[in-house]
């Protein structure tokens, strides 16, 4: 069996494209993050304060993120890991790119929403040092309330936010192209 640190060295973060589409779709059923088709993919790949990206390994792509850049605030509306592939680090690796991606673009803090019973992705984002600050109630559904995140990035001057304050640093043994 191929060693943990040998697969994720060979994982490539790039760009989303329209062929990428069939394999974030599948990548994505079942998630929360179902709820968005093709053709909405299809717009994100469009607007201009949206980045999409993909996480690959030599034999396809194994996760996904979609975040917006607006008026200096980020919002990341996806992340997500092949079923598969998950607790190897690709979740919290897209994630940091995000981050790195977000403070490059002028971005002074980063949002996000995660059903409350995510225990996977509250953890992931705490452990980057999101911290929660509000609830949505029912916006899964009757009784699936939704728990707004946010954390500040590093260099940001907005001092009143409450919130951690981040390093945004890549692993060094992926590379994004
Ligand atoms: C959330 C998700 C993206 C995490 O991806 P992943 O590749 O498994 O995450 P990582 O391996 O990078 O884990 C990073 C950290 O997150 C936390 N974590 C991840 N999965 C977890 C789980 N099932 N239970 C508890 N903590 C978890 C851990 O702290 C983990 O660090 P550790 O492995 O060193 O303990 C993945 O579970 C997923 O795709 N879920 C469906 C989509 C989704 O819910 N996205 C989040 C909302 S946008």
């Amino acid at each position: 069996m191929q060693a943990r640190s040998e697969a994720t060295a060979a994982w490539r973060l790039r760009d989303m494209a329209e062929a990428d589409l069939d394999a974030v779709l599948t990548i994505a059923a079942g998630t929360d993050l179902a709820g968005l088709n093709r053709d909405g993919l299809r717009r994100e790949l469009q607007l201009p304060f949206a980045s999409c990206q993909v996480l690959a390994a030599a034999d396809g792509v194994i996760g996904y993120s979609i975040h917006w850049v607006v008026a200096g605030e980020a919002e990341i509306h996806a992340v997500a890991v092949s079923a598969g592939i998950r607790r190897q680090g690709a979740g919290r690796l897209l994630v940091e790119s995000v981050l790195e991606r977000v403070g490059r673009a002028g971005a002074t803090r980063c949002q996000l929403e995660v059903a409350e019973e995510n225990a996977a992705g509250r953890a992931l984002y705490t452990g980057l040092g999101f911290c929660e600050v509000g609830r949505r109630r029912d916006y899964y559904g009757s009784g699936r309330d939704s728990l707004l995140f946010e954390c500040r990035i590093m260099g940001s001057k907005d001092s009143t936010l409450p919130n951690a304050e981040i390093s945004i640093t890549m692993h060094k043994s992926h590379s994004a192209f």
